[in-house]
């Protein structure tokens, strides 16, 4: 199994926009993804490619001081195969070269697989933000230190 990571191009953004409509119900949105690829310096974008086909992706921005993970999948054939973490460590990689403190990310609170890669990457709890979902789930605010 090749698995690589590459940038998101435009040609992905269906992808994406999909997907996430499959896994969390809700997208960001074609044409935000648009405007941030195409305009927006500080956003980062990947995509995991696993022969030759798109397997995952991740968003963020590398706003400083505090930079942030928009949104993280994998989709669930490809899942338990450190695809997550390979995503998230080019993000985590792209802090450290610039002058990051803290990436942070939002996480539904019963979502202990992620929890976990989460912490195994170094992030930790940070509080509880209440009915931050629309079905009124609680989310946890996770953060890594970077600096
Ligand atoms: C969360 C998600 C991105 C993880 O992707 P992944 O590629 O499967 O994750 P990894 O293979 O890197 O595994 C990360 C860790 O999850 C845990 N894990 C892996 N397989 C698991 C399983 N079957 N059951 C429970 N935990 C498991 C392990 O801790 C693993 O680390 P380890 O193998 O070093 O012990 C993926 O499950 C996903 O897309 N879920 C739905 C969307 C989502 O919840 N996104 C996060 C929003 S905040």
């Amino acid at each position: 199994m090749d698995i690589s990571i590459r940038k998101m191009k435009l040609n992905d953004i269906s992808f994406v926009y999909k997907e996430e409509l499959k896994i969390f119900g809700k997208s960001l949105g074609e044409s935000t993804l648009f405007k941030d690829i195409m305009y927006n310096d500080m956003s980062l974008y990947f995509i995991a490619i696993v022969d030759e086909k798109r397997a995952g992706y991740v968003g963020s921005w590398l706003t400083i001081p505090n930079a942030e993970i928009l949104n993280l999948f994998v989709l669930e054939q490809y899942r338990g195969k450190k695809i997550g973490k390979k995503l998230m460590n080019e993000v985590i990689d792209a802090c450290q070269k610039k002058n990051i403190e803290m990436l942070t990310l939002e996480v539904n609170e019963n979502n202990n697989y992620a929890i976990k890669m989460y912490e195994d990457l170094g992030f930790y709890v940070s509080h509880k933000r209440k009915k931050y979902y629309d079905n009124k789930e609680d989310a946890l605010l996770m953060i890594k230190e970077i600096g």
